[in-house]
């Protein structure tokens, strides 16, 4: 339905002016992503050719762009104001990988909520993000941005975190236009190698990948921002059949698409042509905003004298850029977003700390607890070693560009102030890496890595000589903030040698040794895995990543994290994630080595932890899964109810986990799916009968004509505390 003030606007504007309105500029300042800075930006926005900013912050800075727009532009119209919000705005909170691992969907939406909250107190009223992409290539390391390999999980993700930045109202003054990133298909690189190429199958594409994308779209989300990739060989910015029949034909998404930094520019490199070729395909093809490149600027004048575009296909563009700035409110007031009282009382304050330090507390994932050495006493000596123990510059995690470090706890400063009972010594052990080429390729950014001028061995000795003097040591390591992220891609995803060394030390004192673990990503530790020692992956856990991780290891908390995307043996395994197909030489069971069947010489199919996988303080047993029917027509619904029963010593949450088999279909099936989840507080000693119900969307894929339907036939449910869950059920579809 048209928006009446938007077509009277539209009217009114020349060629030239509504050309304007698709060039989204970012007058620098920040983090440039590309080698492109805009220029003369101000000069641009008073001559109408300036839809949007990003880059730019604080209602003053904002009030002088918009009113270069609004009092000296010829009709006035409001700028979008973007900005990369991914993980919270200056209250940062736990990389997306490690908020996706709380399996809470009440918090993704608090999160995003208070982000909003912060963001737009600070003159934003666009988010990039959510990035929905989904990954399993642990070398990508983007996969640190989004909610890991489940489609399921996903979906459900995107729905929080659209819900939670656009709220009920986006002309309200503390929501924000969300932006759907990156479509499509970012996350399935060749090799994990960022912006690298995808070759992927509409089955798979529909199946597994998309789902996310659609769920946003489904929630609302106002747009969309197109991916650097190709999919089936048409660059994603200028891919007609996806960002047109696909996004808007078949899921009726009536919002705008934006291009990624220069993705429109990037088309020539991929070979379609030069700039005003590959200007007027991506305009064709439905992008409506041009990020930085000026294509669209420079070159659709003369597409359009040339007959290569309409002005048809300008105006569609221009009226979705405008209407999205009319819901935002932006017509109304382009002030709204502008109170300079605003950010005292809304950015950093201390709830919103309080809710980062609980948001990360519930993104830790409990790996490994040898002989129950966590949760630790707040008594004794404790030894804390450790490149990252003391690191303030690596606790935000990857692009965080509106957050500051200097704002976060570092974990020595956590346990001092969780555990002040203890006597608490640091030594820094190892340095994060000692390869100095490396460390240059990483610190591109900021210092992340930082070689001591001390050699390795007399770092080592210190750690060594501390850990033997103490009661217990906790070894904090692993990867920089920078080794993941955008361009952060590894082929190896160990941790650092230099660490290893570390650790091995440490445990050859035969002193209790817990590893906290911080990545960006999935990481191979089969080695450390076989130690003695207890593991907890916290991620990059934002702001208050000291205070939590003190509160988890000290036991306030009771770590409840779930991976969300499957951790391999090794690099060789990639990719490996829980909703793989079975084949028809399927390996043993057994994980033994069987000749001419689908497995590896050299290690078992089975990943070092599967999806779904996390433990806690406490252990929780599963039994007497039921069905509450054993057959079901098309279009019903069926319920699954397990009993889960605390047997340990602590009270805990457990993400109960459902996932379906579909036994035999008209296209090959995956292993099994998650299809459902709860996350339930269990008392010591307490039961819980928890039910999950299917939906009949539940039990429909895309087939082979790319129908989303179901067929009949068995299903087989699984109940349990992750993706090898055991306990099953089976029921028909008629
Ligand atoms: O939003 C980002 C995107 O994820 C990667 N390229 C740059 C954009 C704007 O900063």
């Amino acid at each position: 339905q048209r928006i009446p003030e938007v077509e009277q606007l539209l009217q009114k504007m020349t060629i030239d002016e509504k050309i304007g309105q698709l060039n989204l500029l970012t007058p620098g300042g920040g983090v440039a992503t590309g080698e492109v800075v805009s220029e003369n930006v101000g000069t641009k926005i008073k001559a109408g050719q300036v839809g949007g900013l990003f880059g730019v912050a604080g209602p003053d800075r904002v009030r002088k762009a918009q009113e270069l727009a609004v009092k000296e532009s010829r009709l006035g119209i409001p700028l979008l104001i973007g900005s990369d919000v991914i993980h919270g705005y200056k209250t940062t909170y736990p990389i997306p990988l490690g908020l996706s691992s709380s399996w809470d969907m009440d918090l993704v939406e608090q999160a995003a909520q208070m982000a909003a909250r912060e963001a737009t107190a600070d003159g934003i009223n666009w988010n990039f993000s959510p990035m929905v992409d989904i990954a399993r290539d642990p070398r990508w390391g983007r996969i640190a941005e989004g909610a890991g390999e489940d489609p399921y999980l996903g979906s459900k993700i995107a729905e929080a975190m659209v819900k939670g930045y656009q709220g009920e109202d986006l002309a309200a003054s503390h929501t924000m236009l969300a932006c759907v990133k990156h479509f499509a298909l970012y996350g399935a690189a060749e090799a994990g190698r960022d912006y690298g190429s995808v070759d992927m199958g509409k089955i798979k594409m529909f199946n597994q990948y998309l789902p996310p994308y659609q769920a946003a779209i489904d929630a609302g989300a106002a747009s969309v921002m197109s991916s650097f990739n190709d999919v089936d060989g048409v660059p994603a910015t200028g891919n007609k059949w996806l960002l047109t029949d696909l996004l808007r034909d078949q899921w009726g998404f009536d919002g705008f698409v934006v291009s990624d930094y220069t993705s429109l520019n990037e088309m020539i490199p991929h070979g379609l042509g030069d700039l005003q070729a590959v200007s007027a395909l991506a305009l064709k093809a439905g992008l409506d905003m041009d990020m930085v490149g000026e294509g669209f600027l420079s070159t659709l004048k003369k597409s359009l004298e040339e007959g290569k575009v309409t002005e048809t296909d300008i105006t569609n563009a221009c009226r979705r850029v405008l209407e999205a700035k009319y819901i935002s409110g932006l017509f109304n007031d382009p002030y709204k977003y502008l109170d300079s009282k605003r950010p005292e009382k809304d950015i950093l304050t201390d709830g919103n700390r309080a809710l980062s330090r609980k948001l990360a507390t519930r993104s830790f994932v409990l790996l490994k607890n040898h002989n129950n050495i966590l949760p630790l006493a707040k008594e004794g000596k404790i030894a804390l070693v450790g490149p990252l123990a003391d690191s303030r510059e690596n606790m935000l995690g990857t692009w965080a560009p509106t957050g500051d470090f200097n704002l976060a706890v570092t974990i020595l400063e956590g346990f001092n102030n969780v555990a002040s009972g203890a006597t608490i010594q640091y030594a820094k052990g190892a340095n994060i890496s000692d390869d100095a080429d490396f460390a240059k390729n990483v610190n591109s950014l900021g210092e992340r890595i930082l070689i001591d001028e001390r050699s390795p061995e007399t770092m080592l000795q210190e750690a060594v000589d501390l850990a033997k003097t103490s009661d217990v040591v906790v070894a904090v390591v692993g990867e920089a903030t920078e080794m993941s992220g955008e361009s952060s891609s590894r082929t190896d995803i160990s941790i650092p040698e230099s660490q290893k060394k570390l650790i091995k030390a440490l445990v050859a004192t035969g002193k209790p040794v817990a590893l906290v673990l911080m990545s960006g990503r999935p990481l191979t530790i089969p080695e450390e895995f076989d130690m003695p020692v207890s593991i907890l992956q916290v991620w990059h856990p934002g702001v208050e990543a000291g205070n939590a991780i003190a509160d988890v290891v000290f036991g306030d908390y009771n770590p409840s994290g779930k991976l969300t995307a499957t951790w391999p043996v090794n690099v060789g395994q990639i990719p490996v994630y829980h909703s793989a197909k079975v084949t028809g030489r399927p390996a043993p069971e057994s994980g033994e080595f069987q000749k001419f069947r689908s497995n590896y010489l050299d290690v078992p199919n089975a990943p070092l932890l599967p999806f779904g996988y996390g433990l806690s303080y406490t252990t929780f047993e599963y039994s007497n899964l039921k069905l509450n029917k054993k057959e079901i027509n098309q279009g019903e619904t069926i319920s699954a109810t397990v009993t889960v029963t605390n047997t340990g010593n602590y009270d805990g949450e457990e993400v109960v986990q459902l996932y379906l088999r579909d036994v035999v279909r008209s296209i090959t099936p995956p292993k099994r799916q998650l299809k459902g989840f709860q996350k339930v507080m269990l008392k010591k000693g307490e039961s819980k009968e928890v039910t999950i119900t299917l939906s009949a969307d539940d039990l429909k894929f895309y087939n082979a004509q790319l129908e989303f339907a179901s067929e009949p036939g068995d299903f087989e449910v699984f109940m349990g505390t992750d993706s090898d869950a055991e306990l099953s059920d089976t029921f028909t579809l008629k």
